[in-house]
């Protein structure tokens, strides 16, 4: 499911030294705290935790075992944290040796924005959608506050968040590819075109529900080339379905289309949410 690649990597990094976005100027690397919504691209362990452990290749090149990435190195978002001076995110549903100080990942492999009605023996659908990780956060949010006021030493508050950073976090939401996989799988392609506005404005209802629990600074990711994954090209395909990359062209198209709703919804939110930053970040595709 992997679809990091070193460029779409250059051109974060160089994205996350800007000093301001449309909307609210912020100034980067001072924050905190960073909480992130997402898939596969940004699980850096929620999945291994909640259902199956990432093996072998996962963290091979980097970590030097198995990372609970799936990805034999980092993620943008372990990119995204280094450059912050941060630790890599803990997984919110990872109970074993982790603080989460400096924020929490909810993303977990196999999940989508919508909910669907499919599991993960089925075909590999996590039920962590994204309106279940923004309850996520929200508990996370109710139940550190109240351990950290409530702690005695500063001991016992060493892995909780300041509540007070909470609304000065980086709020990273990267998902839609399986949504896109989804459609494919079940849907027409005219049936998935007219479902696309409601997958977009899910979106941005997480977003709605962020802001409204206050969040302030968020970073949108597009999504990737889904038809130029191994998984999709490993059937058997006739020249006329592939783009000029060799990648599914159908499956692309779904990409591009998903993109461009998603870049004009963040443009619309940035008027609707005025006291927000939000960074739309994409990947050529
Ligand atoms: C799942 O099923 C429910 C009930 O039939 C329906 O309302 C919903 O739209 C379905 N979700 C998707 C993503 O198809
Ligand atoms: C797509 O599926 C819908 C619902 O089953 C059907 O009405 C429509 O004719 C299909 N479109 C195509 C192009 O196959």
């Amino acid at each position: 499911m992997e679809i990091v690649d070193v460029s779409v990597v250059v051109l974060i990094l160089s994205v996350v030294s800007v000093k301001s976005v449309e909307g609210k100027d912020f100034t980067p690397y001072n924050f905190r705290s960073v909480y992130n919504f997402g898939d596969p691209n940004s699980d850096t362990g929620g999945g291994s935790t909640g259902f199956y452990p990432a093996g072998p290749p996962s963290g091979e090149t980097f970590f030097g075992r198995p990372a609970e990435r799936g990805c034999d190195g980092r993620l943008i978002i372990d990119f995204i944290a280094e450059h912050l001076d941060l630790p890599h995110l803990s997984p919110y549903l990872d109970s074993i040796g982790t603080s989460h100080r400096h924020g929490a990942n909810f993303a977990i492999g196999g999940s989508t924005i919508r909910p669907q009605n499919e599991s993960m023996s089925l075909n590999g659908v996590s039920p962590f959608s994204l309106d279940i990780q923004f309850i996520q956060y929200n508990q996370f949010k109710a139940r550190t506050s109240f351990l950290y006021n409530q702690a005695k030493k500063n001991y016992h508050r060493k892995h909780l968040p300041r509540p007070q950073d909470l609304s000065q976090a980086l709020h990273v939401i990267d998902i839609g590819q399986n949504d896109i996989a989804a459609g494919f799988r079940l849907k027409n392609e005219s049936e998935f075109h007219a479902s696309m506005p409601d997958i977009v404005d899910q979106l941005a209802k997480a977003v709605q529900n962020l802001y409204d629990q206050g969040a302030r600074t968020f970073w949108i990711h597009n999504t990737g080339p889904i038809g130029c994954l191994p998984v999709n090209l490993h059937h058997h395909l006739q020249p006329d379905e592939l783009d000029k990359q060799g990648c599914l062209k159908s499956l692309n198209d779904f990409a591009i289309e998903f993109n461009r709703q998603i870049k004009d919804r963040v443009i619309k939110l940035r008027t609707k949410l005025p006291n927000a930053a939000l960074t739309y970040v994409c990947c050529k595709i």
